[in-house]
């Protein structure tokens, strides 16, 4: 039992945040912190927009738009994102500048999509639909992590592609 995918993607979010904080405490192991961020975040929005964003919008509960402008900010999420991995220093001014950022456009995406996608998810999603949702949703997460989704290398790619379809 995987549970709602309402509360499986909010249980990410938070862990976003707690691993950001794990990023910036030098009494934490930064480095392992990091990498299990990149790894989260490319897995829960490949899922997302594989399983949640597209049965979303097949119940109406949210629209193209909506769906669209998600994908156009997981893209520049990973762009923000390949530019912490990229600095190779984490006590460096460049580390500190890439993971501000960072930490600025997830913060506006989770709350974006808290308000604007998992809102109607909650009210217009019947309950049975959102746990068969749950499933497929870490079905798939675990597919991208099992897939070493988080490495500098897919995060470059999947930036490319991003570029290639416009999404930034
Ligand atoms: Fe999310
Ligand atoms: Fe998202």
């Amino acid at each position: 039992m995987a549970g709602d995918v309402v509360d499986l993607i909010l249980a990410d979010h938070r862990k976003f945040e707690a691993l950001l904080r794990d990023v910036r405490d030098v009494e934490k192991d930064r480095k392992a912190a990091l990498e299990e961020l990149s790894a989260l975040l490319v897995a829960h929005a490949e899922a997302e927009e594989a399983d949640v964003y597209p049965r979303l919008r097949r119940k109406d509960a949210i629209d193209e738009h909506e769906a669209e402008h998600s994908k156009e900010e997981h893209a520049e999420g990973h762009e923000a994102l390949l530019e912490v991995l990229e600095v190779d220093d984490l006590d460096s001014e460049a580390f500190g500048e890439a993971i501000e950022k960072l930490t600025k456009e997830l913060a506006h995406h989770m709350d974006e999509e808290e308000r604007t996608v998992l809102n109607p998810a909650k009210t217009e999603v019947p309950e049975d639909v959102r746990q068969r949702l749950g499933v497929e949703f870490m079905r798939n997460r675990q597919k991208h992590l099992d897939n070493d989704c988080g490495s500098i290398e897919n995060v470059r790619r999947l930036v490319e592609e991003a570029k290639q379809d416009n999404l930034i």
